[in-house]
């Protein structure tokens, strides 16, 4: 027994898939995604010759044929035109993704949105239990694909299987509202580990299982249908070593130096989000508007970048929220520029790894306010690249992160006056105190890597 637990192999689902094509070069190529997830799976993946399922981010192609890449076995699932409507952009997007965020807006509860999800997740369901072999670990990934442990237990009853949900649990009220609130927890209590970024969307989890299902139990460990569900928190973070390495490229010490050379020495300001509604840039934005309006700094002191990666733009609140911040930007530098200086740098679109952590070296504040956010993984990128341990994180009390880094200057992200108050207490911050703080939150992010989390969560789903 114990040397066939020692053979398991491991299969991901998640509703990305770790690779992508290659923009040059021949078509049908594919290279490595960047991002977290893959970094972190990717070396037990090679190690146990594992597979790996997920959406090929294409519509309406026939069916995606099974590759090996890296000697990751990769099976892509493929989803019509109509099913990026209903599974992704609509009950992924507009009905858990604002409900899961405290509802900041209204999600769409819609019966002809459920039944692609359904299927979908059936799809991906059906694609695993191809994959895995007899025994696999099959570890299953977020809120797209909530309904898969379930299925897959009815298919592969052998496997052992895992899910973790890398944004937001909400608390019981809220989550009470989805019509198919029973059928969603109960195809998550079919895994034997349901992972959470913190304890409070653990035992959020819990107590809607426990109230909407007949799972009982103490919060961490649930009695559901005769198996034991055990239930977590398992704070996901990044490769410290790879970012660290990068902060220390020499090339990257020169383009740090020219990136702040570009802005005169005004002391900058960074923001880094994804162009999404949770991540609160536009109240940030005020924020900024209102610190300017004070007078005490103007554009000749400071400068605010922000970076705003392009995300699901055929949801049609990311398109509005794209339109509200540009507005926002011009109307700042309308009304707050000084000579040539402008106080907003907008950059829509994403950087190259190296030269986000160029940014993240040169800034000597770096801006993280989301609404809500299960981990936010910038605040600890930031942290790891400062290697001369100064700098200021401004973080919002909503981020998971918050959990962990407390030495970073905490704020409430809807309270303009309160922002506003953080960037000019950042801005004036002696560097003995950035350094103390620095050495600290730099600290806690070295203390678990990502590898780590997945080691973490892995030996959990070993066990039992
Ligand atoms: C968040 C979610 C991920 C998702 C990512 C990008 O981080 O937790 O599951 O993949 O956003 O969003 P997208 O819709 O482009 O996959």
């Amino acid at each position: 027994m114990a040397g066939k637990k020692k053979n398991r192999g491991l299969v991901v689902v998640a509703n990305r898939m770790p690779v992508r094509r290659v923009k040059k070069g021949r078509a049908g190529d594919w290279e490595t995604s960047p991002g977290g997830l893959v970094t972190a799976l990717a070396p037990m993946l090679r190690e146990r010759g594992g597979g790996w399922v997920g959406w090929d981010g294409s519509t309406g192609r026939r069916a995606s044929v099974p590759f090996v890449h890296d000697t990751i076995r990769i099976r892509p699932v493929s989803l019509t035109g109509k099913e990026f409507e209903t599974f992704y952009a609509g009950f992924s997007n507009k009905t858990l993704w604002p409900l899961y965020h405290d509802s900041i807006r209204e999600p769409q509860f819609h019966r002809r949105w459920w039944w692609p999800y359904h299927d979908v997740n059936m799809r991906f369901a059906e694609a695993a239990a191809e994959v895995a072999g007899e025994g696999d670990l099959v570890w299953v990934h977020d809120y797209q694909l909530q309904l898969v442990p379930g299925m897959l237990r009815s298919l592969r009853p052998d496997a052992r299987i895992g899910f973790f949900l890398h944004i937001p649990f909400p608390p019981e009220e809220l989550f009470a509202k989805i019509p198919w609130r029973t059928q969603i927890l109960e195809a998550m209590l079919g895994a034997d580990v349901v992972g959470f970024q913190t304890r409070l969307a653990a035992r959020n989890f819990s107590r809607a299982a426990r109230r909407f299902t007949e799972a009982r139990g103490p919060d961490g460990l649930l009695r559901f249908r005769g198996r034991r569900v055990v239930v977590d928190a398992f704070p996901i973070s990044i490769d410290v070593d790879m970012y660290e390495q990068m902060a220390r490229d020499p090339e990257v010490a020169v383009e740090a130096e020219r990136f702040r050379a570009s802005m005169n020495g005004r002391r900058i300001m960074l923001c880094v989000d994804r162009l999404d509604y949770t991540k609160g840039i536009d109240i940030r934005l005020r924020a900024f508007d209102e610190l300017l309006s004070r007078g005490r700094y103007t554009a000749e002191d400071c400068v605010l970048i922000q970076i705003a990666v392009p995300t699901r733009e055929s949801v049609e609140d990311y398109a509005e929220l794209r339109d509200n911040v540009e507005r926002l930007v011009g109307r700042i530098n309308g009304t707050h520029s000084v000579k040539q200086h402008i106080p907003v740098h907008y950059v829509y679109g994403g950087l190259p790894t190296a030269e986000l952590v160029s940014r993240y070296c040169a800034s000597d504040v770096m801006l993280v306010t989301p609404f809500r956010d299960g981990m936010n993984l910038v605040a600890k990128e930031y942290c790891t690249t400062r290697i001369r341990g100064d700098g200021v994180l401004v973080l919002s009390e909503f981020a998971g992160a918050a959990l962990e880094l407390k030495q970073a200057l905490l704020v409430n992200p809807f309270d303009v006056d309160g922002l506003a108050g953080a960037m000019e207490e950042a801005l004036e911050m002696p560097r003995a105190e950035q350094k103390r703080r620095m050495t600290s939150l730099r600290r806690a992010v070295r203390a678990r890597s990502v590898h780590d989390w997945a080691d973490g969560f892995i030996s959990r789903l070993r066990e039992g």
